[in-house]
């Protein structure tokens, strides 16, 4: 769509509100910054978000499975991840007028500042962006919330609402293994809420403090397994065919760069062209601590560009901290990496530790862990490295309203121009698949026949029922919601069973029975 015809966040959020998208939580209290809840059309999009991103990650392949964990784990699960000890925002407080803020989005508060403060002190750098007062020196502020299991409220029943779905993959990693047939490479896919105490939520639902998370954990052989099982490690030198079926022989490189695709597929396929996204390899410098490699994937939001989800090769530091911290092993049985490994002689099995010795050095690792690890992968076992593509449901929620909106001049039906706000979302996340409609709604065969259509077709998906106003008001009010396609039972309709389907994005209507109907909406709707 046009870009001048898009419109602002201002517009959208109304919008939102006006139509049963998304309202404040707790409202007729104030509200809780942070805190969004979604209405009738809101729920129907999130729940088929949800389950786009299903259907794409799990139950479309054969080598990811699912999990459902639940949000309070173990604390020492966060202790093990590190979320304990590292997982804080830099936190400052203006003396003066008490406001919280994070230390490092004073420039951004500053540059969305239409009337900007003067600092209070002279000389003074780093001054409140709102009044210009003196801030405090910043500190660390842990982003998890604190709860209490059981009735006694002591530190040592201190747990922690879960800042993220992924460590409950790595805690159930051997368990999935034991129990689901699958073997490395395989992934563990989970949806669900996460919590996370920000300083200051900001950018309507984009940083909230309960949300949601679409995580896969996708566990591949280290490459030194896949150097000793095939004798070689594909890399993307060599420009393996990412659209064709998996392989044994990648390396990591290879993974991660294939789940970047595969995200990029899915974004495409629920509305997202690729032209509106931008992928951001982080450098070197930027990566986390664990991090071999990571992928943003952005999106121009009205209020910037901002990360959609990120798909990060995560080495084995996840699973090796569970099995540091939990006394439990998470190494998996590789029988054909141990098969491979009894043809190599002694020699070759000394060179290999010798190369691995000098990757670890390298790498910045310690030299001394080679030997270790190499006799565990002659014996066939090693502790899984993991890639994992981590989306966010509310933000990309956020980015499909955002590139759905659009406000079309068109000829008024007396005369001039007239404003038609319409969502374009793909048919497979719309929240109302199809409306139906007697045109005349005091004729009793029109409004039985459109019932009985009504009736059938919302046994398969969800669709909506209205006889209120002219037909013109009621396409007008199912564009706003992002209905795909109106069907109006007619005088015809009576006569030979078909009806009129307009389509939302260019209003043009054809005549159809209800098996070709359905036949097209299915077409639409597949994966
Ligand atoms: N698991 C990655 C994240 O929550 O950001």
């Amino acid at each position: 769509m046009a870009e001048e015809n898009k419109s602002s966040l201002d517009a959208l959020t109304s919008l939102c509100k006006r139509r049963g998208f998304i309202y404040h939580s707790s409202e007729i209290y104030g509200g809780m910054p942070g805190f969004w809840d979604y209405g009738p059309l809101g729920c129907e999009l999130k729940n088929n978000v949800k389950q786009a991103w299903w259907q794409f990650t799990v139950r479309g392949r054969e080598d990811v499975v699912g999990l459902d964990a639940t949000i309070i784990m173990h604390p020492k699960i966060w202790k093990a991840s590190g979320h304990l000890d590292t997982f804080a925002d830099p936190m400052t407080m203006c003396r003066d007028c008490k406001k919280l803020m994070r230390a490092d989005q004073i420039a951004d508060i500053y540059a969305e500042q239409k009337k900007k403060p003067q600092p209070k002190a002279a000389g003074a750098d780093f001054f409140c962006p709102y009044c210009g007062g003196e801030l405090t020196e910043p500190k660390p502020f842990n982003l998890m919330f604190k709860t209490v299991v059981g009735p006694i409220d002591d530190p040592s029943n201190v747990a922690y609402l879960r800042p993220e779905t992924a460590q409950a993959i790595f805690a159930q990693f051997q368990n999935v293994t034991d129990t689901s047939r699958q073997r490395v490479p395989y992934g563990i896919a989970q949806m669900g809420k996460s919590f996370r105490n920000e300083v200051t939520p900001r950018n309507y639902t984009f940083r909230s403090r309960e949300f949601e998370q679409m995580e896969l954990e996708f566990f591949i052989r280290p490459d030194e397994a896949v150097e000793l099982q095939y004798g070689r490690v594909v890399t993307l030198a060599d420009k393996p065919d990412l659209d064709g079926p998996v392989q044994d022989d990648w390396g990591w490189e290879v993974w991660h760069k294939y789940w970047v695709e595969q995200r990029k597929k899915f974004l495409n396929a629920v509305g997202l062209p690729t032209e509106r996204f931008v992928e951001y390899w982080q450098k070197p410098d930027e990566l986390a601590h664990y991090a071999r490699a990571c992928v943003d994937i952005e999106y121009d939001f009205p209020f910037g560009r901002q990360e959609l989800e990120g798909i990060a090769a995560r080495s084995d530091f996840d699973l090796s901290q569970h099995q540091k911290f939990s006394g439990e092993s998470q190494a998996v049985f590789d029988d054909p990496l141990k098969q491979a490994c009894k043809k190599l002689t002694d020699a070759q099995k000394a060179a290999f530790v010798d190369k691995v010795r000098k990757d670890l050095a390298a790498r910045g690792k310690d030299p001394a862990a080679a030997e270790k690890f190499c006799a565990g992968l002659f014996d066939g076992k090693y502790v899984p490295h993991v890639i994992e593509p981590s989306a966010g449901v509310d933000r990309l929620m956020l980015a499909l309203l955002c590139e759905a909106y659009e406000e079309q001049k068109i000829a008024g039906e007396k005369g001039g121009e007239d404003v038609r706000t319409v969502l374009h979302f793909n048919p497979k996340v719309a929240p109302v698949k199809a409306a139906v409609f007697p045109l005349v709604r005091k004729d009793p065969a029109q409004e039985k026949m459109a019932r009985e259509i009504f009736e059938k077709l919302r046994r398969k998906v969800n669709c909506m029922w209205d006889v209120s106003g002219q037909i013109g008001r009621r396409y007008r009010r199912q564009d706003e919601a992002g209905t795909p396609w109106c069907i109006t039972v007619d005088g015809q309709s009576v006569q030979d069973g078909t009806f009129t389907v307009r389509d939302r994005d260019s209003m043009e209507q054809k005549r159809m029975s209800y098996g070709e109907f359905l036949a097209m909406m299915d077409e639409a709707l597949e994966f």
